[in-house]
């Protein structure tokens, strides 16, 4: 059977991952988180103090962009790829609210998109890939043989990403958790370069009242069509 690329975009905490993961597995392709690296891009700026909430200095960040290193490496227990910041795992790092809080700045500059999606088209090179994100369907892979969009309530969302934050022991609100969604929506879907928006030949999957079984049965679904067809 031939391989595919699978792009899965959307709205931030729609389960992106969660599906991208779960398809990965059990077509045995490579699964790439694109946020994680704008999410690794925004940490190395607030450890070199070049962005705080009410400042970003952009022409040192892109400046500093050519010392920045991105890898992902499998981990088999978790089953799934970590990344990894000049050498050291920030999986866990990337992911609280601080980085939550800045990153649709970071990833709004068109430098850093431009090195990240370079480095995502390499990954994608073989096919056999499934990347989610926001531009993967639009920009990194217009001609993915599948595409999908995910959307679900703001609410919802900022549910499942609370309970998450919950898990891990950060100390949030719901309500600073809504509100960050919804921040990130904003700025994701009008910053100029990449917004976020629906590829036209993307297959809108609206998963608010869907289980997790529900919604990788109908992508799962999809996804072996095309492979039967290719
Ligand atoms: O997990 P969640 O969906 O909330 O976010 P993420 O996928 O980790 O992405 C974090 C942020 O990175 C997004 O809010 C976007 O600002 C940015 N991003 C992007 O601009 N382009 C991508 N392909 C992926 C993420």
């Amino acid at each position: 059977m031939k391989n595919i690329t699978i792009a899965i975009d959307g709205f931030s905490s729609t389960g992106k991952s969660t599906i991208a993961k779960e398809l990965a597995t059990k077509l045995k392709y490579v699964y790439v988180d694109s946020g994680a690296m704008y999410r690794a891009v925004t940490l190395y700026a607030m450890q070199q103090n070049l962005i705080s909430e009410d400042k970003i200095f952009i022409k040192d960040l892109i400046k500093v962009l050519k010392d920045i290193k991105l890898a992902f490496k499998f981990n088999v227990i978790l089953g799934f790829a970590e990344i990894y910041l000049n050498g050291v795992n920030v999986e866990t790092e990337i992911r609280n609210m601080k980085v939550s809080r800045l990153v649709s700045k970071v990833a709004e500059i068109p430098e850093v998109r431009k090195k990240l999606v370079e480095q995502q088209q390499e990954m994608g090179m073989n096919k056999g890939v499934v990347m989610d994100g926001r531009d993967i369907g639009t920009v990194v892979f217009p001609d993915a043989e599948l595409k999908i969009f995910m959307t679900a309530s703001a609410e919802k969302r900022a549910k499942r990403r609370f309970d998450e934050f919950m898990e891990r022991g950060e100390q949030v609100t719901f309500a600073e958790t809504l509100k960050n969604v919804e921040y990130r929506d904003h700025i994701d879907t009008t910053r100029k370069d990449s917004p976020l928006i629906k590829a036209e030949d993307a297959i809108e999957i609206d998963n608010s009242a869907l289980t997790r079984k529900e919604q990788f049965e109908k992508v799962y679904k999809l996804a072996i069509e095309i492979i039967e067809s290719v």
